[in-house]
């Protein structure tokens, strides 16, 4: 039977930043300028003011320090409030391609491996900036891949769910390997005037390598031991966005064209869902939590990644356990459990067992057990 490999993982991250002072201090007088301009409906009870956000609420209640955007100045604009990203003409690659062929040569080359060694691309992620043609297609031609490609969207899980698409393709031999890349825009699907989440997301683009065992070197790269795949339908975590509300009636500024969320509930029904998940992977290959080196876990929220942990493992674990990337990233949706395993995996030696697991809207949960050839 033939065995998936990762061999090369890629990431790229967008250069500017946005730390939380910054954000909290563009809200806040966004905030001011609302309550000015409704100050008459405010004084007369008709309309509640909006409160002030704060960096210290911000770092305590989710571990965020600062997230990579594509456009910081769109954003930072109180009379704006979300990123100016220019529509680009048919003829310039998207921004998506952009960020994918970044992430893509960079996981080739960790990989040594070159774009003809490729039969597949998979663009998996939270929101694609067009409905056709696929993303994924534009990367494979950038690339100059041959074989085929296509879109897939699975929220935060997207990356996870593309693993196994990948590793399967690779298995049953259609083929021989399989780029998984994530570029994730978050930026362009938050709301900047919520307070409750303006916070939340940041922007980067991963990208996996997933390849037959037989054309991978011994000792180079991570067998994928299992996936596992959960979904269980929420309204939890929703975007109504699409291409049925195109700004007529629908109202395409409206609230919930863009990402909402109720953060409590996620939290309290989707930790032990994800805990379980993990839990019943590793039972069913055989392995037991106190076997892993490693959890490459999705980063939404660092108390969310603690208790999870601390489920699993029956007690805490430490930050080289359960590396933390959600401080300088935020939360880049499918991108973020890839982004740990892309920067925390040199270290691990032969034979060492890591998990990588997302999880988000859907709700959907991804578990991949893998182990260091
Ligand atoms: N600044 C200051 N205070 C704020 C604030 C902000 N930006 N946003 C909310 N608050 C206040 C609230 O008003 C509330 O005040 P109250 O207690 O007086 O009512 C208090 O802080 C707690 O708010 P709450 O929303 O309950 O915070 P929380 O501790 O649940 O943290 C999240 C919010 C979103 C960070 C957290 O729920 C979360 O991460 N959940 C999981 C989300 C997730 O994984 N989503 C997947 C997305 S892909």
């Amino acid at each position: 039977m033939i065995k998936a490999v990762i061999s090369g993982t890629g990431l790229y991250t967008p250069p500017a930043t946005i730390d939380n002072d910054e954000l909290v201090e563009a809200y806040n007088a966004y905030v001011e300028l609302y309550n000015q301009r409704n100050g008459e409906a405010i004084e007369q009870g008709t309309l509640a003011p909006l409160q002030p956000s704060s960096a210290e609420f911000i770092e305590k209640a989710s571990g965020i320090k600062r997230r990579h955007v594509i456009d910081r100045e769109g954003i930072l604009d109180p009379e704006r409030m979300c990123p100016r990203i220019p529509e680009r003409s048919n003829d310039e690659p998207s921004v998506q391609c952009d960020m994918a062929v970044v992430a893509c040569k960079e996981a080739l080359a960790q990989a040594g491996r070159s774009a003809e060694d490729v039969d597949a691309v998979i663009v998996a992620c939270s929101n694609l900036q067009r409905a056709y043609p696929a993303i994924a297609v534009e990367v494979q031609q950038a690339m100059g891949i041959a074989g085929f490609a296509y879109d897939m969207n699975v929220a935060c899980s997207s990356a996870t769910f593309g693993l196994q698409a990948a590793a399967n393709a690779v298995e049953n031999g259609t083929a021989r390997s399989v780029l998984v890349v994530s570029p994730e825009i978050c930026s362009g699907h938050l709301n900047f005037t919520d307070r409750d989440s303006h916070f939340i997301f940041g922007d980067a683009c991963t990208a996996i390598l997933v390849e037959r065992e037989q054309d991978v070197a011994a000792g180079n790269g991570f067998d994928i031991l299992g996936t596992r795949l959960k979904t269980q339908f929420s309204n939890n975590i929703r975007n109504n966005f699409g291409f049925l509300n195109r700004g007529d009636e629908e109202g395409v500024g409206k609230p919930d064209k863009l990402f909402v969320q109720q953060g409590r509930k996620v939290f309290k029904e989707v930790s032990p869902m994800v805990a379980e998940t993990m839990s019943s992977h590793l039972e069913s290959l055989s392995l037991k939590a106190e076997d892993l080196r490693r959890m490459w876990l999705h980063q939404a929220n660092l108390n969310m990644n603690q208790l999870i942990a601390r489920r699993v493992l029956g007690r805490d674990a430490n930050r080289e356990e359960a590396p933390v990337i959600l401080d300088e990233y935020a939360n880049t949706s499918s991108a973020g459990s890839i982004i740990a395993f892309h920067q925390y995996k040199e270290d691990l030696v032969s034979g060492d067992l890591g998990i990588i697991c997302s999880f988000g809207a859907g709700y959907s949960i991804g578990s991949v057990v893998v182990r260091r050839r």
